[in-house]
């Protein structure tokens, strides 16, 4: 990664139902567009154990249960971005965890309208189709989920913003 004290790494996961509904590609146009380095990139099928380590402060809540079987409905895509703040810019571009609060102009509001309220009221489960870390949370996420040499340094060829 580069030395410079405001470019940072964060984890980004395309949910089970982005994969299925083929809008992989066009998620992740959002990030290299903004100028995101992808550092790491591969499907996963989720395990209970990764998931109780990613969802560590939820493994109690209500929701956990359904919001397991959801990671687990088939693979997921998981990433590691690079870039200048890169947590708290991409869940910019990622938006609200609720759909309904989503700006349309965000990932999850250009592709749900699922809200947590409706979910809970039909019995269903909450679907939002991409995961990323909060500020913070990051380093730890992207070592639950990468080894060290799964992640790669290579050099962009357009831009100033990142190297
Ligand atoms: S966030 O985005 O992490 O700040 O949001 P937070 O509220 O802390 O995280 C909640 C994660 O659990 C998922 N989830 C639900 N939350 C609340 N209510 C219901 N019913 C529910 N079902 C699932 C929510 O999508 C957050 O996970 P991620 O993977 O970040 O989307």
């Amino acid at each position: 990664m580069e030395d410079a004290k405001y470019i940072e790494r964060t984890f980004v996961a395309l949910k089970p139902d982005a994969v299925k509904r083929g809008i992989v590609g066009e998620v992740i146009e959002h990030f290299e567009t903004a100028g995101f380095k992808i550092s790491g990139i591969k499907m996963v099928q989720a395990t209970d154990q990764l998931l109780e380590k990613h969802y560590e402060e939820h493994v109690n809540k209500s929701f956990y249960e359904g919001l397991a079987e959801y990671m687990q409905e088939g693979p997921i895509i998981a990433m590691v971005l690079e870039g200048v703040h890169a947590a708290e810019n991409v869940r910019k571009i990622v938006g609200d965890t609720s759909n309904r609060e989503a700006h349309p102009s965000t990932i999850r509001g250009k592709f749900g309208h699922m809200s947590m309220d409706h979910a809970d009221e039909e019995g269903t489960q909450y679907k939002n189709i991409i995961h990323a870390s909060e500020p913070g949370e990051a380093e730890r996420e992207i070592e639950i989920w990468f080894e060290e040499d799964e992640l790669h340094d290579y050099q962009v060829v357009y831009g100033e913003e990142i190297k």
